[in-house]
């Protein structure tokens, strides 16, 4: 929840840090920062850019990195030092998503979130990709949206709670609004998230039920039944099936489910490295005693099962 002006005298303002930054902050990245309706993570209210600081009315300052993104992740909303993903887990999530297994995937999404957009309320808000990890779904996003929309300057933002995840995101993607910050609050003005989406992620339903207006989105991909059970035949000599997670959380927070659709394919793995890449973004790899893949059990390209659960709610 924000904090209330009579909180925040306690509080006060937070000084902008000492200047790190290089002199050429590109300016595509202020025009994205500028124009994606960001909200003060302290407060709520709308942060302005200016030189190389996000500021709101109240005097909150957040410098934006030379890398290209803007720290919304003040150290009250912050659980742990270094929350999120790690480096390495970034960087194998980077080398897999690189290789195109989730190429079909990102489709299917852009698809679906335009889908949204023509009927969204309002749809000049902006896009947010929830938990973005390092990026790739978010650019493609992007892409498809300028290029179905030419007219229509709806930025696409990116939050996530991993610095790693947003610094190689902003390494690497242009013209996206890269944030490190909570999903638990969003740093997104009131009303102006048309459509959210959250892949593998966390979702904090009655929080953004708060954020949204009426007639906006939020979509949500879970792995199925029979994800990636190559990998996890290879990791377990007793493989359980579960159903994608059940809908209840976003109903009872007040959502309506407008779609649900399965996407499945088969795809392949070309190389031992990418198959421990794939495993090293899963949840399997703490249980897994299995790394090493260049043994005559796997010949690669490995076939490897895609098989997830998109789901469109809407606010009524
Ligand atoms: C399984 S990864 C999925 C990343 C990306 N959506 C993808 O599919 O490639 C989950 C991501 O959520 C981020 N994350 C975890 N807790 C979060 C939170 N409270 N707010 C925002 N991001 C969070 C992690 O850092 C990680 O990048």
């Amino acid at each position: 929840m924000w904090q209330s002006p009579g909180q925040l005298s306690e509080i006060g303002p937070i000084p902008a840090a000492k200047q790190r930054h290089s002199p050429n902050l590109r300016k595509s990245v202020l025009t994205a920062l500028s124009t994606a309706k960001l909200a003060c993570p302290i407060d709520g209210l709308p942060l302005k850019a200016s030189d190389r600081s996000l500021i709101c009315s109240q005097g909150h300052s957040f410098d934006i990195a030379a890398a290209g993104y803007a720290n919304l992740l003040p150290v009250q909303l912050k659980a742990s030092r270094d929350p999120g993903d790690s480096k390495a887990m970034v960087q194998a999530r980077r080398r897999l998503l690189d290789d195109g297994v989730f190429k079909p995937l990102a489709d299917a999404l852009a698809d679906l979130v335009l889908q949204c957009l023509a009927s969204a309320a309002e749809p000049d808000g902006c896009v947010v990709d929830a938990g973005c990890g390092e990026g790739f779904y978010t650019d493609h996003l992007r892409q498809q949206i300028r290029s179905s929309r030419p007219n229509n300057e709806i930025q696409v933002v990116g939050v996530d709670i991993s610095k790693w995840a947003i610094q190689s995101a902003a390494k690497r993607y242009r013209d996206v609004a890269w944030i490190v910050g909570t999903n638990k609050q969003l740093p997104i003005e009131q009303d102006c998230a048309s459509v959210i989406t959250s892949l593998f992620g966390f979702e904090m339903w009655e929080s953004w039920f708060a954020l949204q207006r009426s007639g906006q989105f939020v979509i949500t991909v879970d792995s199925g039944t029979a994800h990636l059970v190559e990998l996890r035949e290879l990791v377990y000599d007793d493989v359980r099936f579960h159903d994608a997670p059940t809908n209840t959380s976003a109903i009872e927070a007040g959502y309506r489910m407008t779609e649900e659709m399965k996407v499945n394919y088969k795809s392949t793995i070309s190389t031992p490295s990418l198959l421990r890449d794939l495993l090293e973004m899963t949840p399997h790899v703490h249980r897994s005693k299995t790394r090493d893949f260049d043994d005559d059990a796997v010949k690669f390209p490995a076939q490897m099962t895609v098989d997830v659960v998109v789901r469109a709610f809407m606010k009524p």
